[in-house]
């Protein structure tokens, strides 16, 4: 019998998590199975349950249930207590881990895959959701020479920033960002569901800087169509950070980090 896994979300059909895990067992060898599962709104904890009362060993967790997932581990790992937030849930001999992988696969995107260089540089972190709170901390563990966070709503911004207890990092408005420029904007807003990329001044990219869409589509995103409208060096998508994320989980599992290189262009090749 293969060790069972899945991804648990609402909706759940366009995941792409059970071909990226596939992938990574035929390439490490390892035995398991990887289904999509989908959450009920009410009742979470209960598919949480079900699964592994089935023999389930893991669980990644994307929208919504990333904060339930959270509530719901009796043991979180310090990234995850940073997140707020747990996007990959294993269990062990009774009890449920949490972990968060998201931003690791962001910085291992940005750094491994791209060569991005972090050390001194000037990041902006557009949005103070859920997806910027998760990659705050991995970005900040790369050495930036400061990390602005800007949001629509410039007291949430604040309130991320201060969370952060770096001198390194301040919160503002987005309308506060005139005069300002740096070396990686990272967008973590959802405005991009609607298409939409947050208002900001266009030479707040800096000349040869680069941008970063959390999201990815087939068709490149409105963020990374405003990148390169504005002269980014680099204007990238989160695939990447989608098959990184999902190694890093891979590994936490099974001990086993995957190569992802292939299978990222297999992804890109596919969508
Ligand atoms: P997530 O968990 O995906 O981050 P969220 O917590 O709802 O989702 O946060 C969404 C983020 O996108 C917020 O920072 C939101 O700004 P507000 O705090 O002002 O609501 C931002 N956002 C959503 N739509 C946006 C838009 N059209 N332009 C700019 N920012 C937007």
């Amino acid at each position: 019998m293969s060790d069972r896994y899945a991804v648990i979300g609402n909706p759940i059909e366009h995941s792409k998590s059970p071909l990226i895990h596939a992938a990574f067992a035929r390439q490490t060898g390892e035995d398991i199975e990887y289904d999509r599962l989908l959450g009920s709104l009410d009742d979470f904890a209960g598919d949480v349950r079900r699964f592994v009362a089935a023999g389930g060993r893991g669980l990644n967790v994307t929208v919504p249930f990333k904060e339930q997932a959270f509530a719901l581990a009796d043991r979180l790992s310090e990234r995850a207590q940073r997140a707020g937030a747990v996007n990959t849930l294993s269990f062990e001999q009774g009890r449920i881990l949490g972990d968060n992988t998201d931003g690791a696969g962001l910085v291992r995107d940005l750094g491994c895959n791209h060569l991005f260089r972090f050390a001194g540089s000037r990041i902006l972190l557009l949005g103070a959701g859920g997806a910027s709170r998760g990659v705050l901390f991995p970005l900040l563990g790369e050495d930036p020479a400061s990390l602005t966070i800007a949001n629509r709503t410039a007291s949430k911004a604040d309130e991320l920033a201060a969370m952060a207890r770096d001198t390194r990092v301040a919160g503002c408005g987005l309308d506060e960002l005139a005069g300002q420029s740096f070396d990686l904007i990272v967008n973590g807003t959802a405005a991009g569901l609607k298409g939409e990329v947050p208002p900001i001044p266009g030479d707040c990219l800096r000349p040869g800087g680069w941008t970063y869409d959390m999201m990815y589509s087939s068709e490149p995103t409105a963020f990374v169509r405003w990148g390169q409208a504005h002269g980014a060096a680099r204007a990238l998508d989160g695939l990447g950070m989608l098959v990184e994320q999902a190694a890093e989980s891979f590994q936490v599992w099974r001990g086993v980090m995957p190569d992802t290189g292939p299978v990222i262009e297999e992804l890109r090749r596919g969508i």
